[in-house]
């Protein structure tokens, strides 16, 4: 497995996350193989969210199953996400909210401590000094150890660092072949002939590589917002025939070309996986075995639907 070293974060972390918001529908014994399976391929790195499962069932199923591991609590690197409260249909960061939500996560994980904590999604009625008093309470009382973001812009981000002490050092982007916004932007800038060209996230990959916060690509795998995988999916055909060669060559999986794609760019990005599957899992993981060369990024980049402009 590659590992990596978060600037002013978790050091030696697993370039592979495994994801667990697919997690609710498991029983514990299945949670707790997938959990093993991805440990024994290299993963040290689980991702969270209270509200995957509704009301924390994914963490709920995590802290039942990971007793059944063998596995100590200091080795692996577990991070939930807060601020997104589908029962109440809305987006919250208050202080109380922060420091409930992270409460509960610890209750249902059964950990005494949450290794990172990102706000999942931007309250955009946000008070910045109110998460900068719950983020020193947390650090203060050893409940959270590092800080992040998730789907956040550049300006956004530098807001709650006029007030927040700890540094910033995750935002977890959506970001896929098929969803490539991220890169988009920058490549077709100013071209108004094209849809690509549009910025919709301030140019948050390069404000990310430029403050040195590493980003962790969600769904990987989806197009769409989730629409699916675009893994043997017959409306992607020159994607899939793309990644078929590759794949052949180096002797993974499409999947783990996908995956490789990510590894690729020069942003050392950490990319998160979802499958439930104990041989996804496996097939996935041997994506950070490959090195993909600058031509074969850009083949697979065209493949999924873009031209040089
Ligand atoms: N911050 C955010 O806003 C946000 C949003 C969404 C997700 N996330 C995080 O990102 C993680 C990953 O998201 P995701 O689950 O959408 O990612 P994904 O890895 O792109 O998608 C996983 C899905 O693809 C399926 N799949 C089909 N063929 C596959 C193959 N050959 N290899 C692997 N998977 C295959 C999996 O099914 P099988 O189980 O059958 O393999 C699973 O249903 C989540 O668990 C969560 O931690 C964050």
């Amino acid at each position: 497995m590659k590992m990596l070293n978060i600037a002013n974060g978790p050091q030696n972390v697993s370039a592979i996350i495994q994801g667990c918001m697919r997690m609710p529908d498991l029983s514990k014994e299945k949670a707790a193989e997938v959990i093993r399976t991805a440990y024994e391929c290299g993963v040290n790195f689980f991702d969270h969210a209270t509200c995957y499962g509704g009301n924390g069932v994914a963490e709920t199923r995590f802290g039942e199953a990971f007793p059944l591991t063998g596995l100590k609590r200091e080795d692996v690197v577990i991070q939930s996400k807060c601020g997104l409260c589908f029962d109440r249909n809305e987006f919250d960061w208050s202080k109380e909210t922060i420091l409930s939500s992270v409460d509960d996560s610890l209750r249902r994980l059964n950990v005494d401590y949450l290794d990172t904590l990102l706000l999942h999604r931007p309250d955009v009625l946000f008070e910045p000094e109110e998460v900068a008093e719950a983020f020193d309470i947390l650090e203060q009382a050893g409940k959270v150890r590092f800080f992040g973001v998730s789907n956040l812009m550049p300006m956004q981000i530098e807001l709650l660092k006029k007030y927040v002490k700890q540094p910033l050092h995750i935002n977890q982007l959506q970001l896929s072949l098929e969803q490539s916004q991220l890169i988009d932007q920058a490549l077709y800038m100013n071209n108004k002939t094209t849809d690509f060209s549009v910025n919709r996230d301030g140019s948050a990959l390069d404000y990310c590589r430029l403050h040195d916060i590493t980003i962790q690509a969600w769904s990987p795998l989806q197009h769409g917002m989730f629409g699916g995988t675009f893994i043997d999916n017959p409306d992607f055909p020159e994607l899939n025939k793309a990644l078929a060669e590759l794949a052949e060559r180096e002797g993974v999986t499409k999947a783990a070309i996908a995956l490789a794609w990510i590894l690729r760019h020069p942003a050392k990005m950490q990319v998160i996986i979802g499958t439930m599957d104990p041989a996804h899992i496996r097939e996935a993981c041997a994506a950070a075995d490959v090195t993909l060369s600058h031509h074969d990024w850009y083949a697979l980049y065209l493949a999924a639907g873009k031209f040089l402009p």
